[in-house]
């Protein structure tokens, strides 16, 4: 799948010292703006995926949702909005995460899936897992299943990838940043 990782992950601009000094921030703008690059970015998704049943999409607030669209309309699946807390307005389930200070929530319509629902999870990046992980646990409250969650990149050395493994979870990431 080198073919993926690597114009991928030659296109995403690495920001140092941001939002604090010492973080590399791996900005994804520069995949999104390069029509070659965002095409081959959801054409690994579409490659992964294209042959499974899959019911629908679930992307994560707000930048899951710019890769979680076109994956949709390619897999001829639904797009489940996973969103911060307070945005939806109909009955939701609500899960709390914890951040490096405080914590924060996420949320999902409780009629969003079917019970036994095939479902992929997707996200532009794995830090500490923490968001994915949340999201995870409020598509399985509602009796879905997760055929895998996937994101453009991940940061191994956070442990989210491996967090999500020991949940029982399939993970997918395009390319990764040690
Ligand atoms: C970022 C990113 C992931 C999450 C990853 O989102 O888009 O959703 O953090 O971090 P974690 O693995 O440690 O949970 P952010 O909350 O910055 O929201 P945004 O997409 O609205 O910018
Ligand atoms: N890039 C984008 N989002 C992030 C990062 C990063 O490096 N770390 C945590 N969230």
């Amino acid at each position: 799948m080198d073919y993926f990782a690597d114009t991928i992950r030659n296109a995403i601009r690495t920001v140092p010292d941001w939002p604090k000094p010492g973080v590399a921030f791996r900005d994804i703008t520069t995949v999104l703006q390069d029509r070659t690059a965002f095409r081959k970015l959801v054409d690994a998704f579409v490659h992964r995926y294209h042959d499974q049943k899959i019911d629908a999409i679930a992307a994560i607030d707000a930048r899951g949702f710019i890769i979680g669209a076109p994956l949709a309309y390619e897999l001829n699946a639904g797009l489940v909005l996973v969103r911060k807390k307070g945005k939806l307005p109909f009955d939701t389930l609500v899960e709390d995460y914890e951040l490096e200070y405080g914590t924060a929530s996420v949320e999902l319509h409780k009629d969003a899936f079917k019970p036994g629902d095939k479902v992929v999870l997707v996200d532009d990046l794995i830090a500490t897992g923490g968001t994915m992980l949340a999201a995870s646990r409020l598509i399985r409250r509602i009796g879905a299943e997760i055929v895998e969650v996937s994101a453009m990149i991940d940061l191994p050395d956070l442990g989210g990838s491996r967090k999500l493994r020991e949940e029982g979870l399939n993970v997918y990431t395009v390319c990764q940043f040690e």
